[in-house]
């Protein structure tokens, strides 16, 4: 392929991201913003002449990997600059946000930092980049004020039967813990004209699933077609009159914001999956208010009740952390009580992490040694494993419909989601992906399914 304005040879571009979803999707419309000025994918760092790491901050061990990798890039920059060649190494993400300048310090290798709100400028930052020659990194972490979706070209790369689609991002809740209201900004929802063109696209690509993301997706409150601002219950009624799709997501959610028409269109609305990822964080009141998360136990509970009425068979999913600064026995033990009382299908647990700048990791007397934080999580782990084996478990001898898209992981084999979000491996060819299909579910393992083929491999929405 030629590239404009670049001698006419195509460059090699490889990104590789961590994290969240929202940072997967933003990698590929790094991609898209990148393809016009001649950059094509790369299988693997070696053969690229520029590198894109999309970075986490969320928790330390997330981000101390960026600077690890940076040091194996920059022995792969030398020997590229010993041929005369030139790797160009782009940091991007929350790090990048979070630590632009400390970068650019530790890592003088570095040749641009970017921030998740400015990544529709990376042509001028990779002119820029060029033209410094490797001497003087080029840094964009603003929080510009043109919205960066407007700026954005449509997607280019078809992403599949499962597509991911920014609704909202940015964050104004603050909890005491977090970095996203820092590193991603105030909250953001994108106009529904955008979102309905951009599914439609999706869905014309082949997308059958499509996952609505945001920081706060369930505090969208993007203007309609005549200016009026809609939920994002209302949005996912609108997205689900689009033909040829067939499952709506949504994540990642607040428990304050789940408001009446999103929990009635969980109840109305047979194209949104079963599935929730509601993080609760803790079951202690006292630690939900040090969080800052500006609800208790109870009101969470009830939110559970209110959405298991609307759909009996929703499957429920949460965060939590142990260790935030002076969590007690007794904290801990309320947590484990919400675990009994809600019986999660699935769950991500975390020690707490102080993030620099957070005001919980300014709690300097009250953090929980690492041991207890290890123990806790342990018992934690064990209960909420318990849990998912037993939801697993429970789907034997069932027939689900299941979206197959992507290969197994031995031959013959596809992999998929269950409309409850577990994995499910069934031997099928290669002709099944990309396709709901109607399984038996043969056998549970702890965190996946296997399913027998179906009879006939009659497609099921
Ligand atoms: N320490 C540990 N876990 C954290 N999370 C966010 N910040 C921290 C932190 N400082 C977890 C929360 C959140 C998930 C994405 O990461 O559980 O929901
Ligand atoms: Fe972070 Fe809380 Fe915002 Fe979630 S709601 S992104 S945990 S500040």
């Amino acid at each position: 392929m030629k590239g404009k304005g670049n001698e006419g040879v195509a460059r090699k571009l490889f990104i590789r991201t961590y994290g969240c979803q929202m940072n997967f999707y933003d990698s590929a419309r790094m991609a898209d913003v990148l393809a016009p000025i001649g950059y094509v994918p790369a299988e693997g760092p070696e053969e690229a002449d520029m590198v894109i790491l999309n970075t986490c901050h969320i928790r330390e061990k997330a981000a101390e990997k960026v600077y690890s990798e940076l040091g194996r890039l920059r022995a792969l920059q030398h020997e590229k600059a010993a041929q005369g060649g030139r790797l160009v190494v782009a940091v991007a993400g929350c790090v990048a946000q979070a630590e632009g300048a400390e970068i650019m310090r530790r890592a003088p290798n570095v040749d641009i930092v970017l921030g998740p709100q400015t990544y529709h400028r990376l042509p001028e930052m990779v002119a820029r980049a060029h033209r410094a020659g490797g001497g003087g990194g080029v840094l964009d972490t603003d929080f510009p004020v043109e919205a960066k979706f407007d700026h954005l070209p449509e997607q280019a790369a078809p992403q599949g039967a499962s597509a991911f689609l920014t609704v909202q991002e940015g964050c104004d809740k603050f909890c005491t813990f977090c970095v996203v209201p820092y590193t991603r900004g105030a909250e953001y929802s994108r106009p529904v004209a955008d979102i309905v063109a951009e599914a439609r696209r999706l869905v014309a690509a082949g997308a059958l699933e499509i996952t609505l993301l945001g920081q706060n997706v369930n505090a969208y409150h993007g203007e309609d077609e005549g200016g009026r601002a809609r939920s994002l219950g209302w949005l996912v009624r609108r997205l689900a009159e689009i033909d040829g799709l067939a499952r709506i997501r949504y994540t990642t959610s607040h428990p304050l914001e789940m408001d009446d028409e999103l929990i009635a269109a969980h109840g109305a609305e047979a194209k949104l999956m079963p599935f929730l990822h509601l993080p609760v964080q803790s079951g202690s009141d006292r630690i939900l208010a040090a969080m800052n998360r500006r609800h208790d136990a109870a009101h969470y509970l009830r939110v559970v009740e209110r959405l298991r009425r609307a759909r009996p068979d929703l499957a429920l999913s949460s965060d939590f952390i142990v260790g935030f600064p002076g969590e007690s026995d007794a904290d801990f033990r309320d947590t484990m009580r919400l675990v009994e009382a809600v019986r999660f299908a699935q769950a991500y647990s975390f020690k707490y992490s102080p993030r620099p700048g957070t005001p919980a990791a300014a709690i300097q007397d009250a953090q929980v040694p690492d041991a207890l934080k290890a123990e806790r999580l342990a018992e934690l782990q064990a209960a909420l494993q318990r849990d998912q084996r037993a939801f697993n478990e429970a789907c034997t001898g069932r027939t689900l419909a299941v979206l197959f898209d992507r290969p197994g992981s031995r031959p013959g084999q596809l992999a998929g989601r269950s409309p409850y979000m577990q994995a499910v491996h069934a031997p099928l060819s290669g002709q099944a992906l990309g396709r709901i299909l109607e399984v038996r579910i043969e056998r549970a393992n702890a965190s996946s399914l296997a399913a027998r083929p179906p009879d006939g491999q009659a497609d099921a929405a």
